[in-house]
């Protein structure tokens, strides 16, 4: 988790540090701070909270140089606070050290300097990095001097970095700078993300590309286990044998829409407004333009090599959070449309209790930001044990579902599904489970074209079936634009009525009950409300004890297989006083609502494209009502780079 930040070159670097984190508070804002480093020696910031307080800081007592480092935290070893916010520094204080991720011997280690003397000054795991570096800089720094006299301080430092690594275990991207050295800084990476800009005559290396999407287009993504050293001449790159690595740079794509709330009031509303956008975009790549019912050619043009789909004959999907909720709505269609036995499973669970292998299996990780560390760790998992046996049946295929093909999933899997929604910076995922879901459709369309003629869980898959789907996707885009129009002020209007609830149930069926998942995630997420998302029918062998006039029960009722049965489960609830929103067609069937957000009555297999908009308005303006922080809630963060 957190991002970090570091910058050389010839300018002032704090005010570029502090930008940089401003891009990257998405991934943690429990506290910052920066450490810059010149002639007369180190100066280091920190503050606890939101970036604004060190931002203040900063202007109060500045932080001169041009070579530094900065970080955003979220917590994971100790709580909190100004002692335990990064930079780190040796006792010297005169090196200094921001990390992310999790150096998991830190126990160990304290242990070992402690026992040589060592006071440390926080909780944090990361804390013993730079109490290493400043031993063995010590102990490299007798006797070497240059033949000028001077002490070759990059050099220097980066052997103690090269000597310090192979002792931390875990997953961590790091940066360093040394007081002696203010004209040098080092990186490193193992299992987590960093990327270095490159500028005219200076770089900036940072965990994401928004911190370098104003800086610069080039880009040197960093593999696991490199080092680099950075002076303002250049880089030098080793990977972890020591060796020294040329890789050329490549070139960013896709930030266009960085950071910019346009005339929104936060950005999860930004995003939620950009979703006919994204939805439109999609179409645009993804459906051929001949008019349905006459193509003979593919019906999804889908960027992807036939072979990772040729042959495949069960399906398993590995994610966290709201990409966990699109992959089951993508279960449901690979299962209906394309007949392909699918699992989705929970990667922090999957990885310590694996499933038996079975052959031909495509193993799909959805992850917006690509750098979710359970989905990456169980994606390892996949392929290594899959590798280990013989029978080809067997081989690892691995496809990725990402908003950041560029990221460390894009470089893991064999072929990337690109969701194209652009930058999504609100902690809490709109448009981006909406292009995931879109992925999922595209993919359940392309299989169950190959398989013409089977069955499937909702009958034989025909070409017109298959063609009234992809006619209604292209709807889609405009219904979407409608319905966020008419919702956002519903829902605004609605806010009111939930500002002393406690829980709220949400209710939904078959391919609308990973949205009822979703709907309560988006509200406990910003709003803190307790929320439950239930199957519908579920809802009498439990959470019906909880239900009074107190809490709201929301219930997504749409035409199709289960239309009466959501009715009917909505009416027990109505019997016990609760209160009714529906989501939910306008029909004389759906006036037992107290509330109904109305969506179009589309074919049962596209509608959660439309009822996921009404779930993510209401969470929005409710917490948006409550006065609460809707893009940076308390304790999650948006990329969580630690299993
Ligand atoms: C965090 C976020 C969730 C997100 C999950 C998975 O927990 O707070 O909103 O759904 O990570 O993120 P990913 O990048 O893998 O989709």
């Amino acid at each position: 988790m957190c991002g970090i930040v570091a910058l050389i070159g010839s300018r002032e670097a704090a005010p570029q540090l502090l930008e940089g984190l401003r891009q990257l508070e998405y991934r943690g804002y429990d506290s910052a701070g920066i450490a810059t480093v010149d002639g007369a020696g180190m100066h280091c910031l920190r503050a606890e909270g939101k970036l604004v307080n060190l931002t203040q800081r900063f202007e109060a007592q500045g932080a001169p140089g041009q070579c530094g480092i900065g970080h955003t935290r979220w917590a994971t070893h100790g709580k909190p606070e100004e002692r335990n916010a990064h930079p780190h520094l040796d006792g010297s204080g005169t090196v200094a050290v921001v990390q992310n991720g999790i150096i998991e011997n830190h126990r160990l280690l304290r242990e070992e300097l402690q026992a040589s003397g060592v006071v440390f000054r926080s909780d944090t795991d990361t804390e013993v990095i730079p109490h290493l570096l400043g031993r063995e800089l010590e102990r490299l720094q007798a006797g070497v001097l240059s033949p000028d006299g001077r002490r070759p301080g990059g050099a220097l430092l980066l052997r103690a970095v090269q000597a310090v690594l192979p002792r931390l275990q875990g997953a961590y991207a790091l940066a360093v700078v040394w007081a002696e050295a203010p004209g040098a800084l080092v990186v490193a990476r193992k299992a987590a993300p960093l990327l270095i800009g490159l500028g005219e005559g200076e770089f900036l290396c940072a965990s994401d590309t928004p911190a370098l999407a104003g800086f610069t287009r080039t880009i040197l993504p960093m593999e696991d286990g490199e080092v680099a050293l950075l002076t303002p001449l250049g880089i030098e790159l080793y990977d972890q044998g020591g060796e020294r690595v040329e890789r050329s740079p490549s070139l960013l794509s896709g930030t266009e829409h960085v950071a910019d709330k346009r005339s929104f009031r936060h950005f999860m509303l930004k995003e939620i407004h950009e979703q006919p956008e994204t939805a439109a975009l999609w179409v645009a790549r993804h459906l051929p333009d001949a008019p349905a019912g006459t193509a003979a050619g593919p019906l999804v043009a889908l960027p992807l090599d036939g072979a990772v789909l040729e042959g495949v004959e069960r399906i398993d999907v590995l994610a966290c959070g709201t990409s966990r909720h699109a992959a089951q709505v993508g279960a449901y269609l690979l299962e209906q449309l394309a007949g392909l036995p699918t699992r989705v499973f929970y990667a922090s669970e999957f990885r310590y209790s694996p499933p038996p292998l079975g052959p031909h299996t495509l193993t799909i990780g959805v992850t917006q930001s690509g750098e979710t560390a359970d989905t990456l760790a169980a994606l390892a998992m996949e392929q290594e044990r899959r590798q280990l046996v013989a029978d080809p049946a067997y081989a690892p295929r691995l496809l990725g579902i990402t908003n950041r093909p560029e990221s460390s999933l894009g470089r893991m899997v064999d072929q990337v599904l690109d969701i194209g929604a652009g930058i999504e910076v609100g902690v809490a995922a709109t448009k981006t489970f909406l292009g995931q879901l879109l992925a999922f459709y595209g993919l359940a369309l392309a299989l169950a074209e190959r398989r013409l003629g089977l069955q499937a869980g909702g009958g034989t898959i025909t070409r017109e079936r298959l063609l009234a789907l992809t006619a209604g996707l292209r709807a889609v885009p405009q219904q979407l634009r409608e319905l966020i129009a008419e919702h956002d002020r519903q829902a605004e209007a609605l806010a009111h009525r939930f500002e002393s609830t406690q829980d709220v149930i949400f209710l939904g069926r078959g391919i609308n009950f990973p949205i009822a998942l979703e709907g309560a995630l988006k509200l406990k997420e910003i709003s803190y409300i307790h929320a439950e998302g239930y199957p519908a029918g579920e809802m009498k062998h439990g959470p019906i004890a909880l239900l009074d006039a107190k809490v709201p029960v929301v219930s997504i009722a749409v035409p199709g297989a289960v239309f009466d049965k959501v009715l009917s489960n909505a009416q027990e609830a109505k019997a016990r006083d609760a209160q009714l929103i529906g989501v939910a067609p306008a029909c004389g069937d759906t006036e037992l609502f107290d509330v109904l957000l109305a969506v179009p009555e589309v074919d049962e297999l596209l509608s959660p494209l439309l009822t996921v908009i009404p779930m993510q308005l209401l969470s929005y303006h409710i917490a948006a009502h409550r006065g609460l922080d809707v893009d940076q809630p308390r304790n999650l963060a948006k990329s969580v780079t630690v299993e």
